[in-house]
């Protein structure tokens, strides 16, 4: 049996969405000075995970690897995270390729984030607030600061009543987090999709799907402030610096809200219902968030009651694409598969499966299963909302809007990048002939590849629907890694 989870020592970010807090605001900084940055770092009450009163106002902290090296942590502690987190998002011409951000999206483009001296963040500070408390919360803030931090820029959110800028519901669907640490620490097959991760999915210092800790500094327990810190449950002589925290994606993507709906008002003919079924279509789910695929009979573990109906469903039975198209946003971000695909529950099935004698699954047994794949949104809206009809109307309608994407996750290459890189980016995902995310894709192709601007909506019994020509909707404008630490984590870096 182990312990109780010590939520206390956990950021609030990775259990809640802040939900209430419908104001937030994130803040860049770079170290300016490092004895009061310090100073400061260590005076900040962060929100911690355990259950409590709502605060009116709540603070998490982040650092890159930059930001840990001003701030004085040991290069040889920091060389210890993940090589992604100490490579950095927008800094690797490799890395950005295979996350799809060349061309508008190249990070030489970026507002923050990308190559250049003084475009990187060393410290992410997030603000979030009950409604009317943030004015006063930054403002105290950018006093405190002076002196110690140079303020990059604040990026400020947009309270869009749990909508997003194109106009559906989001918040949707997200994995639910073992914290008791029920499932099996190493599950050999996972046949049937489940909703429930291991804790060492998101949170360092605690086993994974395959039973295995994932890269963060283990430290010698000398000195006052190492002594404080967890020992490793992996090593159980050496400090954890990473336990309880987690690696966190920032990513700005501005979307054109306008080229959006105008470019499906034209595609639809001027038909709004037609216009709005495609871009559900794209979404994969209805702009008020109902799944397009009807519930599973059977329960799935981590999908409460409350949640069956709009989350508790997989691809199983529409294995063409005929409900939901295989290359819709939300199949592509979480196929919702197990690790042998559908229909192989009996032996004779799997052994057909295993050994690749049933052709027709072969573009899904490409799909690597998800459950090594999963990634905690937190992500905010930015700038001002359009109404759908007047965005079709004008394609310079809509003001400017966007979302800051934020994810959570143990392991940067496996979740995030690979999300983002063989799902979203990917234009051969699931065998679909060149195409990548309806939302998110570049349009760019190969030198071997034709175009890549389209998407397939599969109908029964005739061809595929595909709408050509396809413009980019989404661009990157800034980006980095950060880590988000436990809040002991967070008191040796500033004080050791
Ligand atoms: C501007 C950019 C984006 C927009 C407009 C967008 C929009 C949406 C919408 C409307 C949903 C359905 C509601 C929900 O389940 O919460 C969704 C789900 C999701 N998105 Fe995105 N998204 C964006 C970027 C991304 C990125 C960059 C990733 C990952 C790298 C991502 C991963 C996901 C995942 C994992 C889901 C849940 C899928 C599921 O479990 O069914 N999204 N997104």
């Amino acid at each position: 049996m182990s312990e109780p989870f010590e939520f206390s020592d956990v950021q609030g970010l990775l259990r809640f969405g802040y939900k209430h807090h419908t104001e937030g605001a994130f803040a860049l900084l770079r170290v300016r000075d490092r004895a009061a940055a310090r100073a400061w770092l260590a005076s900040a009450e962060v929100g911690t995970a355990a259950s409590g009163p709502l605060a009116a106002t709540v603070l998490q902290i982040a650092f890159s690897a930059t930001g840990l090296g001003e701030l004085g942590v040991a290069a040889d502690v920091t060389a210890a995270f993940a090589p992604e987190f100490v490579a950095g998002l927008g800094t690797d011409a490799n890395r950005a390729r295979r996350l799809g951000d060349i061309g508008n999206n190249d990070p030489a483009r970026w507002d923050w984030g990308g190559p250049g001296d003084g475009m990187m963040p060393h410290v992410l500070v997030m603000a979030y607030a009950l409604p009317g408390h943030l004015d006063a919360l930054t403002r105290a803030l950018d006093v405190q600061w002076a002196g110690a931090f140079d303020l990059m820029r604040w990026l400020p959110t947009t309270d869009m009543g749990g909508v997003e800028p194109f106009g559906f519901t989001d918040g949707v669907s997200q994995p639910a987090i073992d914290w008791s640490r029920t499932l099996p620490e190493q599950d050999h097959d996972s046949l049937a999709y489940r909703n429930l991760a291991c804790l060492g999915e998101f949170v360092l210092g605690y086993a994974n799907e395959y039973g295995r800790f994932t890269a963060r500094p283990l430290l010698e327990p000398v000195g006052a402030a190492a002594v404080q810190l967890p020992r490793a449950l992996d090593s159980p002589t050496r400090a954890d610096l990473g336990r309880n925290g987690s690696y966190l994606v920032l990513r700005t993507l501005r979307q054109d809200v306008a080229g959006f709906w105008h470019f499906l008002d034209a595609r639809a003919g001027g038909d709004a219902g037609e216009r709005r079924r495609i871009a559900e279509a794209m979404v994969g789910r209805t702009m008020d968030g109902q799944s397009l695929v009807p519930a599973a009979e059977a329960p799935i573990a981590g999908v409460d009651a409350a949640a069956r109906a709009r989350n508790g469903f997989t691809f199983d039975d529409d294995a063409a694409g005929l409900l939901c198209p295989v290359g819709a946003h939300i199949r592509r971000a979480n196929p919702r598969n197990a690790d042998l695909p559908a229909g192989t529950r009996g032996l004779v099935a799997r052994a057909v499966r295993t050994l690749g004698f049933d052709a027709a699954a072969l573009h899904a047994d490409a799909v690597a299963s998800v459950r090594f794949h999963r990634v905690l949104r937190r992500g905010r809206e930015y700038g001002r909302r359009t109404e759908v009809d007047e965005a079709a109307a004008s394609p310079d309608a809509a003001a400017e809007a966007g979302l800051h994407f934020i994810c959570l996750c143990a392991d940067l290459a496996r979740q995030f990048e690979f999300v983002q890189g063989a799902w979203i980016a990917g234009t051969k995902f699931a065998g679909l002939p060149h195409e990548g995310d309806p939302l998110l894709g570049n349009r760019l192709s190969a030198p071997d590849e034709p175009g890549t601007a389209r998407f397939t909506m599969p109908r029964a019994g005739c061809p595929s629907r595909v709408i050509e020509g396809l413009p980019t909707f989404v661009d990157v404008v800034g980006g980095a890694y950060f880590f988000l630490p436990g809040v002991r984590a967070l008191r040796y870096l500033v004080t050791a």
